[in-house]
């Protein structure tokens, strides 16, 4: 979550001011600021930055900040870079929603990290300390990243380290690999409902995107089978274990059959494997990864989902020709991943504070997923939950079908929460209204206002539309 909208608000606030006020006038001091808006230094920065690169104030280092002359450049015209750039490929609405999304203030009802008293931040403070200290941190690593980092990596996955390609979280894999495995304009399947992120690279990738029900056993393959056939594409995305947003596993029979299709189409399989250290029941399945030895599957692990959000380590794990292609054209892209984060990582990885923190892990998202699943049953009666999730960190929950979910996420967004509007994780028309919720980022007090506030958003939606019913009648 960030603090743009705060400062931005803040910004706006203070411009209706300046607009009465003469050129040179001095404005109060940070300190003041931050008390009369009751925000952060940093928060109130932000917000002079914002006017000062309007032109409408300007610093003076160490005396403050003035309000700027009125003789300006004119109002900028952009219309012309529309026509310049040609159509959008990336779809801006789904990508507002990830990252940096929401205020601080907001309850995070639905959010794809964990809340920072489950991430093992002493020790990376530790660790990082360590790390900056060391010779390595600022020397060059190969391309493909540091050969110990790319061993513990590649042990999980029994792949031979020179096939780990260690890339800046899982969203660059995943852009990577898209971008690398498909020919632009031709398609990629994805499951449905999947991650908007996939989405989006393949969108940056310039891929077609076609999308396959899903159940609570994964892809639906018979359904796989004919889009194969029909959209002849040759790269299918999934998330095998624990799928963002419905929590499903792809049952054993599937992954025979997936790992069949593949190789009878030759095509490749993403495996978005996100969530390894997130098991909450029983053992998560090997990565798909560990049972094709031809070269069909591509694994994408990421460390910012059980280490740090911040920690922006993934790797890609790819064999044969494919394998040496997104070790080549990353090269163009950024030489490779900071070398400080990398030692960063590997020292967590091979520390005894790594199987401490998933065992702690596990134990607060098994409470924190209860609550969230009883809240839910109590305060939220026109919620149905598909599955309980077995891992990951999120829920899937289909409303009434007159429920307008982007409306519903907006109006909770007002509230101060945030929520998943399920249309974001379709492709195309989705099936039925449906809201992702997440139990890694909320508390348990948290959570119970949360669903409080939101179900007093979907009390007044449902009025609304009853006393619309009844006008139309
Ligand atoms: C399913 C899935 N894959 C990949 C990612 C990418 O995460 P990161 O780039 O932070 O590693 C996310 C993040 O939300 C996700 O939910």
């Amino acid at each position: 979550m960030s603090n743009d909208n705060r400062s931005s608000e803040i910004a706006a606030l203070l411009q209706s001011r300046i607009a009465t006020a003469m050129t040179g006038e001095k404005l109060p001091g940070v300190r003041e600021l931050s008390r009369e808006f009751r925000a952060s230094a940093a928060t109130i920065s932000a917000a002079l930055a914002e006017l000062s690169a309007a032109g409408l104030v300007r610093a003076e280092p160490g005396r403050g900040t003035f309000v700027a002359g009125r003789e300006r450049l004119p109002e900028p015209d952009f219309s012309w870079q529309s026509q310049a750039l040609g159509p959008a490929r990336v779809d801006a609405d789904r990508a507002a929603r990830l990252g940096g999304y929401g205020t601080p203030e907001h309850i995070p009802l639905s959010w794809g990290y964990l809340a920072p008293e489950l991430l093992p931040t002493e020790d990376l403070h530790r660790i990082g300390s360590r790390a900056a200290k060391s010779a390595r941190a600022w020397l060059m690593t190969p391309t493909a990243g540091s050969p110990e980092l790319r061993r513990v990596l590649a042990a999980e996955y029994r792949a031979d380290p020179n096939d780990v390609l260690v890339v800046s979280g899982g969203q660059q894999g995943l852009v990577f690999a898209m971008r690398t495995l498909a020919e632009p304009g031709s398609t990629v399947i994805t499951e449905s409902p999947s991650y908007p992120g996939a989405i989006l690279a393949a969108q940056s990738a310039g891929l077609a995107l076609a999308s396959v029900p899903a159940d609570g056993d994964g892809i639906r393959v018979d359904l796989l089978a004919d889009a194969l056939e029909r959209t002849r594409a040759r790269v299918i995305y999934l998330q095998p274990s624990y799928a963002n947003p419905t929590g499903a596993v792809l049952s054993a029979e599937r992954r025979t059959q997936v790992l069949e299709l593949a190789a009878g189409h030759g095509a490749f399989i993403i495996e978005d494997d996100w969530a390894r250290y997130l098991s909450i029941d029983g053992k998560i399945p090997p990565p798909l990864f560990t049972e094709d030895p031809h070269g069909h599957v591509v694994s994408i692990l990421t460390l910012s989902k059980p280490a740090s959000p911040g920690l922006r380590i993934g790797a890609v794990i790819a064999r044969g020709p494919a394998g040496e292609r997104l070790r080549a054209s990353r090269t163009a892209d950024d030489l490779c991943v900071a070398p400080m984060v990398q030692e960063i990582a590997c020292s967590l990885l091979t520390s005894n504070v790594w199987p401490r923190h998933l065992k702690r892990l596990r134990t607060e998202l098994a409470t924190r997923r209860d609550i969230l699943l009883t809240t839910i049953r109590t305060t939220l009666p026109s919620a149905r939950l598909q599955a309980t999730p077995q891992g990951g960190i999120h829920l899937w929950a289909q409303l009434p079908h007159s429920t307008d979910t982007r409306e519903v996420a907006a109006s909770a967004y007002a509230a101060g929460v945030l929520v998943g509007d399920g249309r974001h994780f379709f492709v195309d028309e989705p099936p039925a209204p449906f809201l992702r919720f997440s139990y890694g980022a909320a508390t348990h007090a948290q959570i119970i206002e949360g669903t409080r506030r939101l179900a007093e958003v979907l009390r007044a939606q449902a009025s609304v539309l009853r006393a619309a019913n009844t006008t139309v009648r």
